[in-house]
């Protein structure tokens, strides 16, 4: 499978987006990861759909939309019209999982699952099946710049090992405390969608940072 990098946008000059954005196109960004937080379900607060609809315009990349926020079934359709092509949601937040992931594919977008560092993987045995995408959480998510976790890494290889016997081709997302350092064993442990925001933004070169980021995949790309 394609291995991706999603640059996320919560930590890039908010004055200066549009600058941000073109710089990791250059550098060979696959999506662009905007993080949505609402002040209850995290202890932050970030984007509304306005900010969404705004990137849409300058962007072509794939905005892969991750909300946390209580009450997703509210936030869906606001940010998939807004333009998000990617939407995960927590089922920590969801009362009817189902029904909100059969929302977001109706809508016509890709649908993940996003999982905190102490929800186990079992809860979302009932609707794998469904979801485009599988979002692992390496932070207790509401900032960035935090600290990477190291028990994600047994999860992914559960995971990777969980969707092989189930026969499912479904990418592995990790979120948090992802660099250009620790990126390796993560795709040894099947990782195939790297968000990235300090690891890029608040480094002294990031586009250099996104293109060794690039250099790095394509080692584990090539047959
Ligand atoms: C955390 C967010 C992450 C965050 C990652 O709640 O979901 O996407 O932007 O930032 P870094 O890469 O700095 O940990
Ligand atoms: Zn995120």
């Amino acid at each position: 499978m394609k291995i991706r990098i999603a640059p996320s946008i919560l930590a890039a000059d908010f004055l200066n987006i549009e600058n941000s954005v073109n710089m990791i196109t250059e550098a060979g960004a696959d999506l662009i990861h905007v993080d949505i937080m609402d002040g209850h379900f995290v202890p932050n607060l970030t984007f509304g759909p306005q900010l969404v609809s705004a990137l849409k315009k300058k962007t072509s990349l794939p905005l892969d939309v991750h909300l946390m926020v209580d009450n997703p079934h509210e936030a869906i359709p606001l940010f998939s019209e807004a333009g998000a092509d990617w939407l995960s949601i927590h089922p920590e937040t969801s009362t009817h999982l189902h029904k909100d992931i059969t929302h977001i594919k109706d809508l016509g977008k890709k649908a993940g699952i996003a999982l905190n560092p102490a929800s186990p993987l079992q809860i979302m045995n009932d609707i794998i099946q469904e979801v485009d995408y599988i979002l692992i959480m390496s932070v207790n998510p509401g900032f960035g710049g935090q600290s990477f976790i190291e028990h994600s890494r047994e999860k992914i290889r559960h995971l990777k090992k969980y969707l092989e016997v189930q026969n499912l081709d479904i990418p592995i997302e990790i979120d948090g405390g992802v660099t250009l350092e620790n990126m390796e064993p993560l795709i040894q442990d099947g990782v195939t969608l790297f968000v990235s925001g300090s690891g890029i933004f608040k480094q002294k070169d990031p586009q250099n940072v996104l293109k060794k980021m690039k250099d790095l995949i394509s080692r584990y790309e090539k047959p």
